[in-house]
């Protein structure tokens, strides 16, 4: 991949920012959705590649847009896979809560794992702590080997976890040794991510969350020398057959060379709410300002983007509710 497609990419992930931005507090999580796809969109169409969406907004026939198996760019350029998360968080959106991105994954093609839209169990760390965990292992060995690597107690440890009720047994185990624990209502894109960032103050993530959105945090962790590990979690018969389907066993895991094979991937996110990493979708008037991130596996590079967009000039960028 060219090393100029990070640049252009960036601005996919602004300008689904910019445009769900508008939704802010609004309870209208599909339409907030639908504006960060289609922004998301018509920009893919201006980048010299020629790409395909493996994960994306459904199959063909129930997503208007950025479906799975649909070509993007301009045709010529790059052969591309592209995971896709326009908006992820879009409760997060409707209610103006914290940590919803505009994201979305690249990698040569064949290289990410096509993963359906089930849930997954994660565990996600950044790298002071790879090749540490172990999603088979107890939440409590998983812990000290955190604190080990980190060199702080398991007390000080930080851990992130969906507040769900499928979630209990964890958040219990977690109470019992003693962790510190940020429960989150959605989002756990950032949180994967937040691992990898001392800033964050977050050491790691616990717990099952959308499959889709466990590729895009693999490819976010492989440009960060952090670590994920998933194993699906089929739901029902029509699940579990898809995994049959796909030659994949129930109990694998799936690490990071399952997850994005190569040595070369892009990431790219763009806040559209404030979060602990970047900061949302700001209107001033005349211009909108975006706080991005977007890295590549291959050179290690991470860059932090801060738009400023006239809205004069390019009022498209905006929809209005
Ligand atoms: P959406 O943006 O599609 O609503 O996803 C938000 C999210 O919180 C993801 O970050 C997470 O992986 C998934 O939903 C968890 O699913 P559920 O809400 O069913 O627990």
């Amino acid at each position: 991949m060219e090393r100029s497609l990070s640049m252009e990419l960036v601005r996919v992930t602004e300008a689904a920012a910019l445009s769900s931005a508008r939704w802010m507090g609004r309870g209208q999580k599909m339409e907030a959705d639908d504006a960060a796809t289609t922004a998301m969109r018509d920009v893919f169409d201006t980048i010299p590649m020629k790409g395909t969406v493996v994960i994306g907004e459904g199959e063909m026939d129930e997503a208007p847009m950025l479906y799975i198996g649909e070509k993007l760019g301009t045709g010529s350029g790059p052969l591309v896979d592209i995971a896709v998360d326009p908006l992820e968080g879009t409760n997060i959106v409707a209610s103006g809560g914290w940590n919803a991105l505009a994201v979305l994954a690249v990698a040569d093609h064949g290289n990410l794992l096509h993963a359906p839209d089930m849930y997954m169990d994660k565990i996600a760390v950044g790298p002071e702590a790879v090749g540490q965990i172990d999603i088979n292992a107890s939440v409590i060995d998983n812990l000290k080997a955190v604190a080990k690597a980190k060199n702080k107690d398991i007390e000080d440890v930080v851990a992130t976890v969906l507040n769900r009720p499928r979630h209990e047994e964890i958040i219990a185990q977690l109470r019992e040794a003693g962790a510190r624990i940020k429960l989150i209502e959605d989002g756990d894109v950032a949180a994967a991510i937040n691992t990898a960032f001392d800033q964050t103050g977050v050491d790691i993530l616990f717990g099952s969350g959308g499959a889709p959105e466990g590729v895009i945090s693999a490819v976010a962790l492989k440009c960060l020398g952090g670590e994920i590990q998933g194993r699906l979690l089929p739901q029902n018969e029509e699940e579990i057959k898809r995994c049959e389907k796909m030659g994949i066993d129930l109990k694998q895991v799936l690490r990071m060379e399952d997850l994005v094979r190569g040595d070369d991937a892009i990431f790219a996110a763009t806040g559209v709410t404030d979060g602990e990493l970047l900061r949302g979708v700001q209107f001033k008037g005349s211009y909108g300002q975006t706080h991005s991130v977007v890295m590549r596996a291959k050179s290690g590079t991470v860059r932090f983007v801060d738009g400023r967009h006239s809205l004069e000039k390019k009022p498209h960028l905006v929809m209005k509710p």
